[in-house]
């Protein structure tokens, strides 16, 4: 793919300067009002979600700006490299085709002459006979007992997408196997996970795609003595261990018996896996006919993505507001706010999808990006953020951009709490687009009664300033096939912004320093290491440890 123009140096990012000067009054309350189709010319649906976002600091001006600037980025071009395997992530000479993983049998998909969507649907089948094994109480422990514990022993992109896609579809989870998530090293989670399991009845699944992340390989092995401990027999602990990784040797090193082992390929980013075997424990949870319905979301929101005119893509038009704030607003984190119970853990799934993919300043080429890039991705489930840090949101110094995800029913309807719960999404929306002038407040303060010394020095307390940009997206209800729209909307957000700033969203050579870092630290710590630390901050934290702990 030849390299597109670098955007800021492109005509396009100098019009979005001006028309940020040129918006440097925008009232969104007034945009309301002389536009009273602003909720339909803002608004757009796709793969069974609806997004409105008439919330923004836009006009259709300042859209086919974007737009532009999308063209100028030569993005359809990005979307058909990425969606045909081009090696996108271009430091490791690889791909990304997380999309092929929820292709459908009978499309192709050549890489390096071999066709892979036929490898994908192996392992779905694959997947799908464990997954019914278990089920169906045929997989039975060493002391011939069915499998009632399945435990994911796995860290960041090997756990969060499994874990958030298991939790957001509870209400979906059959046939009584319990999902656990083993992730940290910290020996407090083995603790409280192990004390619920039984050793006879456990399935561990070691879910790790290079096979050599230290707190996977750790808790792995904490598991397995764990087993013995309780009684576990060696002869028979292929009944109780399976792995997923891209690394068979070292799974096979490990122990893991070969017919235990699901691939993975290195055309898929931990991040980006869930659609894989990775995705053992969702199909363990929900079943695998309910998981290929996540997979074909997901497919719907791909399809979506390559097809539909740039100002009428939902990824694109996320993507590009996020550019819109960061790059011309100097936004610097962007709120994630689901009004979902199940879906309480999305923002943590997106911290690793969104952080992990462009907290770069590095471009495609080495050298250093020339705006900012990846924003701070935050926030958790509505309501409770109401009485948390919404007072931020609404009256504090920074702006941040917010999407709220809301569904219009619930899995669980109780009296009138689903209408409050969707009451609140939308009226924290408004509250942040509307604000509260300094004489509406007085005027609220004069109709409660207050004298006007009072009033006087009340009233500047109670401004809110508003103008505050919102995204609101609207699904019927969380089923697995809008979760996996959603879940894919994100990605390719992820990926349009990438575009934009010119990095490749697909490595992250930057979590390796701390790594190497770590090695040396616990070495010096547990003293197979005497010499001394490279700082003196560092070799005072070690000897504080070395101290409490000597004799
Ligand atoms: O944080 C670095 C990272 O490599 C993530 O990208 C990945 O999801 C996680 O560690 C776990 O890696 P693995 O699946 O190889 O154990």
């Amino acid at each position: 793919m030849p390299a597109a123009p670098y955007a800021l140096e492109s005509p396009a990012w100098q019009s979005l300067v001006e028309e940020r000067q040129a918006l440097a009054n925008f009232s969104l309350r007034q945009a309301f009002t002389d536009d009273l189709q602003r909720f339909e010319h803002f608004s757009l649906s796709a793969c069974g979600l609806f997004l409105d976002y008439s919330k923004n600091l836009l006009t259709a001006n300042t859209l086919s700006k974007l737009v532009a600037l999308a063209e100028a980025c030569q993005l359809p071009d990005a979307i058909h490299a990425l969606l045909s395997g081009a090696p996108l992530n271009n430091s490791e000479g690889r791909p990304a085709l997380h999309t092929a993983l929820r292709r459908p049998l009978g499309d192709k998909l050549i890489l390096d002459g071999d066709d892979i969507v036929p490898h994908v649907h192996a392992v779905l089948h694959r997947m799908s006979e464990l997954v019914s094994k278990i089920h169906n109480g045929l997989w039975r422990g060493y002391s011939e007992a069915p499998i009632t514990d399945v435990v994911n022993i796995g860290i960041g992109g090997s756990f969060l997408g499994p874990q958030l896609v298991s939790e957001a579809l509870l209400p979906f989870a059959q046939h009584g196997v319990r999902c656990h998530y083993l992730a940290n090293i910290d020996g407090s989670e083995f603790r409280e996970v192990s004390s619920r399991l039984n050793a006879a009845t456990t399935l561990f699944i070691v879910s790790s795609k290079s096979f050599g992340t230290l707190e996977t390989l750790k808790n792995a092995q904490a598991a397995r003595d764990w087993y013995f401990a309780k009684g576990g027999d060696a002869k028979l602990l292929h009944r109780h261990f399976i792995a997923v990784s891209s690394n068979t040797q070292a799974a096979l090193e490990f122990g893991i018996a070969e017919e235990n082992i699901f691939p993975m390929w290195d055309w898929v980013g931990g991040r980006y896996s869930l659609w894989s075997a990775i995705g053992l424990p969702i199909a363990l949870s929900i079943g695998m006919s309910n998981f290929k319905e996540l997979l074909s979301g997901a497919y719907c929101m791909d399809q979506h993505f390559a097809s539909a005119p740039l100002a009428e893509n939902m990824p694109v038009i996320m993507g590009l507001l996020g550019v819109w704030y960061i790059n011309f607003w100097n936004a610097q984190s962007h709120a994630i706010l689901p009004y979902d119970h199940h879906l309480r853990n999305f923002t943590r799934h997106l911290q690793q999808l969104d952080m992990e993919s462009n907290g770069k300043t590095v471009r495609r080429g080495g050298q250093p990006t020339a705006s900012n890039t990846g924003p701070v991705i935050w926030g958790g489930v509505g309501c409770n953020g109401q009485h948390a840090y919404h007072q931020l949101l609404h009256q504090g110094s920074p702006l941040i951009p917010a999407d709220f995800i809301v569904p219009v029913s619930s899995h669980n309807p109780l009296a009138d709490h689903h209408q409050w719960l969707y009451a609140n999404c939308l009226s924290q929306s408004q509250a942040l687009m509307r604000g509260k002038s300094l004489d509406e407040a007085r005027a609220e303060l004069a109709g409660q009664g207050l004298d006007d010394a009072s009033i006087e020095a009340l009233a500047p307390h109670k401004v809110i300033p508003g103008n505050r940009p919102s995204n609101t997206l609207v699904m019927e209800r969380v089923s697995p096939r809008r979760l996996g729209a959603l879940v894919a909307l994100y990605e390719h957000k992820v990926f349009v912004q990438s575009v934009i700033w010119d990095i490749n969203p697909f490595d992250q050579w930057g979590v390796e320093l701390g790594k190497e870092l770590g090695k040396h630290v616990y070495q010096r710590l547990t003293g197979s290491d005497d010499s001394r630390a490279e700082d003196a901050s560092t070799q005072g934290l070690i000897d504080y440890f070395r101290g409490r702990h000597r004799g």
